[in-house]
């Protein structure tokens, strides 16, 4: 693994970003953007952040698998669906949802769909109790979440369209101030 020039322009310059001897800060970013290049943190892209950092590999890779952001194997080429199932999206159904991506892309978390488009897994609270149940797709929230509408959801993706990310019932936590 390598950044492409312009990726590592990019990184180089987040690196500048903060006081010498703390390169170690950029950690967060540089990983992300080494993700969006090849879809997941390979062990020779984590590697490669490490020595741009100054880091110890295993320091990097504490990081890359502590949060769910950042994908350690494999993913579907079209998006990775993260379910919350924690507390209020499990009352509203989330187990639901996590039964939809076992018929429509996997039987367990982390396996990719037979098309190689999609992979899921269930993750913790991703901070949009108001609208469970909800999953997250890329960057974005598809919440207010029913079981049919999200496999219409899959569909749209392995349709190669962009579903609208958002409430999918029309509901708004609060009115706008
Ligand atoms: Fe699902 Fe918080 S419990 S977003």
């Amino acid at each position: 693994f390598a950044f492409t020039p312009a990726n590592r322009k990019w990184a180089e310059a987040q690196i500048t970003k903060y006081p010498e001897g703390r390169q170690a800060s950029a950690v967060i970013p540089l990983l992300w953007r080494a993700q969006e290049q090849e879809g997941w943190l390979t062990r020779p892209a984590i590697e490669h952040v490490a020595d741009m950092l100054g880091m110890a590999d295993i320091r990097v890779l504490e990081v890359a698998s502590f949060y769910f952001m950042f994908q350690l194997q494999p993913v579907g080429s079209v998006a990775h669906i993260q379910v919350c199932g924690t507390t209020s999206c499990m009352i509203c159904g989330a187990e639901d949802l996590i039964a939809v991506c076992r018929e429509k892309i996997a039987a367990n978390p982390h396996e990719i769909s037979e098309d190689g488009k999609l992979s899921w897994e269930e993750v913790e609270c991703l901070g949009a109790c108001a609208n469970a149940p909800m999953a997250q797709i890329g960057k974005d929230y598809y919440e207010d979440l029913t079981a049919a509408r999200f496999g219409e959801i899959i569909e749209e993706l392995r349709a190669g369209k962009v579903p609208v990310p958002g409430p999918q019932n029309g509901r708004y936590a609060a009115e706008p101030l």
